[in-house]
């Protein structure tokens, strides 16, 4: 059954205080729950319909006495409920937490109980009215065994705990905030904790914990410090403090997502919250910054403020993406730092969020239907969401943005609210501003489906001293969305010399018609556009610029981001080129000249340098392709990356050793980015070296990935082996394997490495697959841990496009088979699988018909999950 956001209307009973008491048990766990519900007098008198999935109703009573119930898909009716205006509804049911595979609702992970409610979790625990506009107070009562679960946990404060006969205990926790159900959670688990005080700028202290296995707590530190800094962030930069006498993260192994901001209890991935440095890498470490930090920020963004139904979710999502990339902004530091952060948040979004946009599950950041909630927990939503609020803030400024959320939480705080109520807040409090003049036509960004294309033309007039550019934009029908209409598009444009110096200085243009000009006076000379600066906007940009003009932004631009796209444009350009053409040329000298100046260059951070001469990915290129062959695209960009590894043999030797940390090791953006250029200069060297015979790099790879002393260089050094195709590949990976010691994400990332292994092209091609599938039967594999399926399976479909897209179909057929395999285990994760296929129809043939049958044969299957059939259908449909 589909949603659509037209049909939403105000529930006709609220929820306004919960009590539930859990007797903890793996295999049959008992709920009971007290009920303050509250007629909704705007409402028809009529039966109460709770929602109740995978669970079995005991009883249901009110006032002391049964209630007649029935069952209604998925649905516990009761026709006749109390008709005062209040009452209370007492419900008794079992649910089974260790059969529980979907991961979805309790669960068992590890010999603990678990809880993820969102999205509609929590009507696998218990009936309830489970929409996030049902906003209620909770006391929840936990007991359990307690040599096994001497932590119990929920949400808000802890008011009493105890024993319990047959040795049991118990704990109660009382939520003084009211909230929609999605945000329970629950803890029943042998962890121990890191603790720390934090004092407010009110003058109150609060407790920070950090849960994980016993073992683990060694592995906490950067969590609990990235915890500490997002607490002061969200203070000092929008001054929202911590509500709460304590604030919980607890990790656990088996976890659909990466985290989930549940009140108060957070509930994490372990891979958002184990590190050491031998056991992560520089990404790890800022992945933990940014989700502790985006799950903190949930507490203002998304709690206290909430959805009022799941097609408003970018309005916390979206709204918190922004928040975390702000956080992790200040905290990387210094100008370059910031700069480096934004071009890889613009590289993801080009990586996954822009190929959706194209693709069969194209949807607005505000959807109109769905089957399966769960599915649209997508890169639209949260990536180009937070796009949507980095241009409303470019549109009334930083100060004039925090004036904004000031006001959206004096609206609403405490509320269920939607988009509109927030862009309205934003542009309220900034009258007269660019955001103000044109808020209706700005909120099509939310309506409207894919990426919009922008095309920038200039003319300069050398009498005149002006220069005029016209500005157009055009966008592509989507799935429903035949026509669109213009969509607002904030450029920051500057104009530099052709000798590198500024003819105008950064101003903002904002487009919001097909077509405009914009005029530059008193300008010098003719200059060199440089737009979209920090990729003001999630659009498409042909701005019509030849290689001269692209060096010269390389070269000069003051925009990093500019800069680096700049590089990324001419190698781009080179690449398309080679993929069209029969075979495959040398590389010309000014490129090569250009990335050796960039290498070499005194100045410029070593983080951004390895962002420059690092190629646009395989899937980045074919998405400028209206039909793309994966096969080809690999071949190419590998003999790219061998030329550039022949021509820059001395600079990327004297690179690596330049970027060598000495100093002990830190997550900080200086180490890393100097981490980053080492480890990218010995792929290359290894690179150059297997292909010419010489065996000094490959063996000084090998001696890092036995003697590294922190993960980043173990790992940098095994995938130099790995994707070169060195004879140490073999030992090496044994060696990782064996140095790893069972360490779960450290096994992962060895699975992951060999799921990405770079596919040889001419002999030897198939190795990487076949590599793959064989791992399916190592005795670490199993598809039932989310984070291993991951690095496996979804590695493999989704990151090593040549060694997926087989002429054969092999890779298909692997694909379907462990779909197939998953979904009846974990529907959530089968559906993320399904969108391997998303964008079927741009491939060129045999890939094509061979994709479409593979689709076609799973389809076809009975008994598929809503999520996996509704990613299928839309799949399918894309003909
Ligand atoms: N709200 C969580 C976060 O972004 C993610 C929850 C995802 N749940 C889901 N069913 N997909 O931090
Ligand atoms: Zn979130």
């Amino acid at each position: 059954t589909v949603v659509h956001r037209q049909d939403y209307a105000a529930p006709a009973f609220w929820i306004r205080q919960v009590e539930l008491c859990f007797d903890l048990d793996p295999v049959k766990t008992i709920v009971s729950s007290k009920l303050h519900i509250e007629r909704n007098p705007a409402a028809e008198p009529q039966p109460l319909k709770l929602h109740g999935e995978d669970i079995s109703v005991l009883r249901v009573m009110s006032g002391g006495e049964s209630l007649s119930f029935r069952h209604e898909d998925k649905l516990l009716v009761i026709d006749n409920p109390p008709a005062d205006a209040q009452f209370v509804l007492e419900i008794r049911n079992t649910c089974s937490p260790e059969k529980n595979t979907h991961l979805s609702g309790l669960y068992t992970s590890g010999g603990g109980f678990f809880t993820q409610c969102e999205a509609e979790g929590f009507r696998r625990i218990t009936y309830f009215l489970d929409r996030p506009d049902v906003m209620a107070v909770y006391t929840v009562t936990l007991r359990a065994d307690k040599a096994k679960y001497p932590v119990l946990l929920s949400n808000g404060n802890l008011v009493e705990q105890g024993e319990l006969d047959n040795g049991r205990h118990f704990a109660v926790w009382h939520d003084p905030f009211p909230k929609p159900c999605y945000l329970f959670a629950l803890v029943g688990a042998d962890l121990v904790c890191r603790e720390q005080k934090i004092r407010t700028r009110a003058g109150k202290e609060h407790l920070l914990q950090v849960f994980v296995r016993r073992g683990d707590l060694g592995k906490t530190e950067h969590a609990m410090a990235s915890l500490v800094a997002s607490v002061v962030w969200d203070e000092a930069r929008f001054g929202l403090p911590l509500d709460l006498e304590r604030f919980m993260i607890v990790a656990v192994e088996d976890f659909n997502m990466g985290a989930m901001e549940n009140k108060g209890l957070n509930i994490f991935n372990t891979k958002y919250v184990l590190a050491s440095p031998a056991t992560a890498t520089d990404v790890d470490f800022a992945g933990i910054e940014s989700v502790v930090g985006h799950e903190y920020f949930h507490n203002w963004t998304g709690n206290r403020i909430t959805c009022r139904d799941w097609f408003q979710l970018s309005l916390k999502e979206g709204l918190t993406v922004f928040r975390d990339q702000e956080f992790s902004m200040d905290m990387a530091g210094g100008a370059s730092a910031r700069a480096v952060k934004r071009i890889e948040d613009v590289r993801g979004l080009r990586a996954a969020q822009f190929p959706e946009d194209a693709g069969a599950m194209a949807h607005p950041v505000r959807p109109d239907s769905y089957a399966a909630i769960d599915n649209f927990y997508t890169a639209t939503v949260y990536e180009k969401g937070a796009e949507v609020v980095r241009m409303m803030q470019t549109l009334v400024g930083r100060e004039g943005f925090e004036r904004g959320i000031t006001l959206y939480f004096e609206r609403h705080d405490g509320q269920a609210v939607t988009c509109d109520d927030f862009a309205q807040a934003i542009a309220d409090a900034n009258p007269g501003s660019e955001l103000a003049a044109r808020l209706e036509t700005f909120k099509r960004w939310y309506a409207q489906a894919g990426t919009p294309r922008l095309k920038a033309r200039g003319a300069y007039d050398a009498e005149a001293r002006r220069y005029t550019l016209t500005l157009t934009q055009s966008a592509e029908p989507s799935p429903g969305q035949p026509t669109k209409e213009p969509f607002v598009i904030p450029v920051l444009a500057a104009l530099i010399g052709r000798d590198g110096g500024t003819l105008a200085g950064e101003r903002l243009l904002v487009l919001d018609t097909p077509e405009q000009q914009f005029v530059f006076e008193d300008v010098a000379a003719e200059p060199v556009p440089s737009l979209l600066r920090g990729f003001s906007a999630p659009v498409i940009l042909d701005d019509g610029l030849g290689d001269a003009e692209l060096l010269t932004l390389l070269a000069h631009d003051s925009d990093p981001f500019n800069r680096w796209e700049a590089g990324q444009r001419l190698a781009l350009a080179r690449l398309l080129a080679a993929v069209q053409a029969p075979t495959t040329e040398a590389l010309d000298t000014p490129f090569v000249d250009a990335m050796r100046a960039v290498l070499r260059h005194p100045a410029l951070d070593p983080a951004f340098k390895e962002l420059v001469l690092t190629l646009p990915s395989e899937g980045y290129v074919a998405e400028q392709l209206a039909s793309f062959d994966p096969q080809r695209i690999h071949a190419v960009r590998e003999n790219f990356r061998e030329q550039l590894a022949a021509a820059l043999q001395t600079d990327w030797a004297e690179a690596f050793e330049a970027n060598l940390v000495q100093e002990g090791y830190a997550p900080t953006p200086a180490q890393a980015g100097r981490r980053a250029l080492a480890n990218l200069a010995l792929a290359m060297l290894c690179l150059h070296a297997v292909r010419s015979g010489d065996a000094v790099w490959p063996g000084r790879a090998y001696q890092r990935v036995k003697d590294a002393s922190n993960m980043t260089d173990r790992i940098g050094a095994l995938a130099a082996l790995v994707h070169s195709h060195s004879e140490l590949a073999e030992p090496a990976l044994a060696r990782f394997h064996a140095i790893a010691g069972g360490e779960p994400l450290v096994v992962d990332k060895w699975f992951a490495l060999q799921a990405q292994a770079s596919e040889p092209v001419g002999a030897g091609h198939g190795r990487a697959f076949a590599r793959a599938k064989a791992l399916l039967k190592h005795p670490d594999f199993s598809l039932k841990n989310p984070n291993r399926a991951r690095s496996l399976v979804f590695q493999l479909c989704m990151n090593n496009p040549a060694a997926f897209h087989r002429a054969d179909a092999a890779g298909y057929v692997f694909w379907a088979e462990r779909l197939l395999e998953i979904d009846p285990i974990n529907p959530q994760l089968a559906a993320r699988l399904a969108r391997v296929m998303d964008r079927w129809t741009a491939l060129a043939e045999p890939y094509r018909s061979a994709a479409r049958e593979a689709l076609a044969r799973v389809a076809a299957k009975p008994d598929l999950s809503d999520d996996v059939r509704e990613v299928l259908g839309r799949a399918l449909e894309a003909q």
